[in-house]
């Protein structure tokens, strides 16, 4: 028997027992520790800023690889990516000075995304909601629960619906531009470039769908005729093989109502030039144009337009309209359910094919929303 009472005969084995059974105790401990880690260990594959691109950005600028997340702090979640909607300000993300923030050298790149909670250390979100944030390239996300929204697909709108028509980067982006910046009337002439990406395509149909006319600018035969057929624009322009602004002053003769401008450079000077008689609207919602040397960006030549016209231009961030999204969410869902709007996907499979989807964005390889499915 072990008594803390010893006598001098007894004090030697009583430390044995009491060092074994200290040992045991440690071993026990460190055991759980260890089993508890291997459980929540989930390995994760993922995309960083290996160097400074300059200009367009090349395969050497990227690293990817394996990680494994093996602590979850409290007030966080582990969500697996399900969808990455590539967008033009990742870009910008790549540059010392980001048009709106900036990746350090070593981070994994920011990219919006829709994911599922695997693991969870919130009281606000549980195994198995969809969640939509700054999941970023890879494919597990380590997030704070403060840092995503919770959303629930329903039938006929799928998750990846949160980083496409209804995504805060897409299809939000095109109604803010269109209705609270263009605010856009029945009956007007609306013209959009970059017409046949993810938010052009939503522009499209949005603008169609509050009776506007509609002249879509994309480049190439192929995406025009899907402006055309299957988003239902009036006209479009191929500014790659057409004279682009002998073909918009036959697209919309009576000069343009609304430009909604993803482009910049000198397609937006062209728009300019074809603006109606009084009162149109540019809403600038991006340059794609200019996003491989934002330190000498290509400004608009012929802003006095605006002037002689006394029509207005106005930038936006999406962001700055969120108190807008509960209305533009149930526009864009009303009108998916109604078959009035859909958006097709452009899928990459594989988060390693992230550089490639990134180049794509640059190129025009694609229509539509182009993802990430890592
Ligand atoms: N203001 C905001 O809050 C906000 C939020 C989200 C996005 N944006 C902006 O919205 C715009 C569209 O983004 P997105 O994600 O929907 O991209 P996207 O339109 O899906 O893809 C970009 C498209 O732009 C066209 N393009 C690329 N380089 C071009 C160039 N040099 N000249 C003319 N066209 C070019 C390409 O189509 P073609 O084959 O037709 O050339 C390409 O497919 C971007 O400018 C982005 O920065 C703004």
């Amino acid at each position: 028997m072990i008594s803390p009472v010893s006598n001098d005969d007894d004090s030697g084995s009583y430390s044995i027992c009491y060092l074994r059974l200290r040992r045991w105790v440690i071993m026990i401990v460190s055991t759980t520790i260890y089993l508890q880690e291997a459980i929540i260990a989930i390995e994760n594959r993922r995309v960083f800023i290996k160097q400074r691109p300059d200009g367009m950005p090349v395969i050497d600028d990227f690293g990817v690889e394996d990680v494994s997340i093996d602590n979850i702090p409290d007030g966080h979640i582990v969500a697996k990516v399900d969808t990455l909607s590539m967008d033009a300000w990742i870009r910008t993300t790549l540059n010392d000075a980001g048009m709106h923030t900036t990746g350090d050298i070593g981070t994994t790149i920011r990219a919006f995304g829709v994911g599922q909670v695997v693991e969870s250390k919130s009281d606000k979100l549980a195994v198995g909601d969809w969640v939509y944030g700054i999941l970023s390239a890879q494919t597990h996300a380590l997030v704070p629960d403060a840092a995503v929204t919770k959303v629930e697909p329903e039938e006929g709108i799928e998750p990846s619906a949160f980083v496409g028509p209804l995504g805060i980067t897409t299809g939000l982006t095109a109604w803010v531009g269109l209705v609270k910046v263009g605010e856009v009337k029945e009956g007007e002439t609306v013209v959009v470039s970059g017409a046949a990406g993810a938010v052009g395509s939503v522009v499209v149909q949005l603008a169609k769908a509050r009776g506007a006319y509609v002249v879509g600018i994309a480049g190439g035969a192929e995406k025009c005729s899907y402006l055309t057929e299957e988003l239902g624009a009036d006209a479009a322009v191929d500014y790659k093989n057409s004279d682009v602004a002998e073909q918009l002053a036959k697209a919309a003769p009576n000069g343009v109502d609304v430009f909604f401008d993803n482009v910049g450079g000198e397609l937006l000077d062209t728009v300019l030039d074809n603006l109606a008689p009084a009162g149109a609207r540019v809403a600038i919602c991006g340059a794609i144009s200019q996003y491989q040397h934002l330190d000498d960006v290509r400004g608009p030549k012929l802003y006095l337009r605006l002037a002689e016209r006394n029509a207005m231009m106005k930038g936006f961030v999406v962001s700055h309209y969120d108190t807008e999204f509960p209305s533009a969410v149930s526009e864009i869902s009303e009108l998916m359910r109604t078959g009035k709007l859909s958006l097709p996907e452009h899928v990459v499979e594989g988060i390693d094919g992230f550089p490639d989807a990134l180049f794509m964005l640059f190129n025009g390889g694609h229509h539509g929303n182009l993802v990430v499915k890592p």
